[in-house]
């Protein structure tokens, strides 16, 4: 028997309704509308894609998208000042700076810039800290939107063998916070570790966020095991995640798809966080 696909898209879908709903009891109580500010520096192709993706999904929930779009060249006081001014905008309740940023810009210094409460992608190291030390923190959106999936699909996580592969700020490293905070016993594993595939042999659930396309083997699998592929890699064969998909899904109890997995929950959780975020100060 295969695997059960764990279908993003439809757990997006539903979410964003849920959130459709919240937004509009928020206006009919208080008569406020969320606001997600997302600004994009540079041109890049990819994070143009994902910046216009997230006003428009913030639009279709019936929230207020301000867009701003800076030359690659800006300073980065003009950037600091940028968000220092969202900072202060009360129709402002979350702000998201894309990353990456050029280089001749300390992203640190703009991450750490932006305002706590409004930082939906919980990136400034006082979410961060307070997502480690479980304080009521903003959570990064990748990794919520995969607690959230496996939580459905699995129930409690509490004594659950998990390995997360890969250990980036964005996504490894919060995504074991997490599943600590849920007491599942956790390895983070990366591109050091040896002995891999044994350690993947042992794992209930594997959260595969390398960027590697199909670096996962399907022989690395634990029958039965739920499998989160966060990767989204261009390939001439198209888009292919960190899990080779075909392998993985013959022996996987439950596995998510590229696309239609994790990507719709990225978005997804950030409208969440918006509306979290706003409804701290109005709710
Ligand atoms: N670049 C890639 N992923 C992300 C994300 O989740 N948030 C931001 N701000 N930039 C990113």
């Amino acid at each position: 028997m295969g695997a059960e696909l764990i279908d993003g898209k439809a757990f997006a879908a539903r979410l964003r309704a849920r959130i459709a709903g919240e937004v509009a009891a928020l206006k009919a109580a208080h008569g406020v509308t969320p606001g997600l500010a997302v600004v994009l520096v540079g041109e890049d192709p990819a994070s143009a894609v994902y910046v216009r993706n997230k006003g428009k999904a913030a639009c279709e929930v019936g929230m207020e998208s301000f867009e701003h779009r800076l030359p690659a060249e800006v300073s980065q006081a003009d950037l600091l000042a940028l968000v220092a001014r969202l900072n202060g905008d009360p129709a402002v309740n979350g702000i998201l700076v894309q990353l990456p940023l050029p280089a001749h810009i300390d992203e640190a210094a703009v991450i750490n810039a932006i305002s706590p409460e409004k930082d939906v992608d919980g990136f400034t190291v006082l979410n961060v800290g307070r997502l480690a030390t479980g304080q009521r923190a903003m959570v990064p959106c990748t990794p919520l939107g995969c607690l959230m999936m496996l939580r459905d699909r699995l129930g409690p996580l509490g004594g659950k063998d998990a390995l997360v592969i890969g250990r980036s700020n964005i996504v490894g490293k919060p995504m074991a916070q997490l599943l600590l905070a849920d007491s599942a016993t956790v390895t983070v594993a990366h591109s050091r570790t040896q002995g891999l595939p044994d350690l993947c042999r042992r794992a209930d659930i594997v959260v595969a966020a390398v960027g590697r396309p199909r670096f996962v083997q399907g022989d690395w699998i634990k029958p039965g095991a739920a499998v989160i592929d966060v990767g989204i890699n261009r390939t001439e064969a198209g888009l292919v995640g960190d899990v080779d998909f075909d392998a993985a899904r013959r022996v996987a109890g439950a596995i998510t798809p590229v696309p239609g997995g994790v990507g719709p929950m990225t978005i997804a959780c950030l409208l969440a966080n918006t509306l979290t975020a706003t409804a701290r100060v109005h709710g």
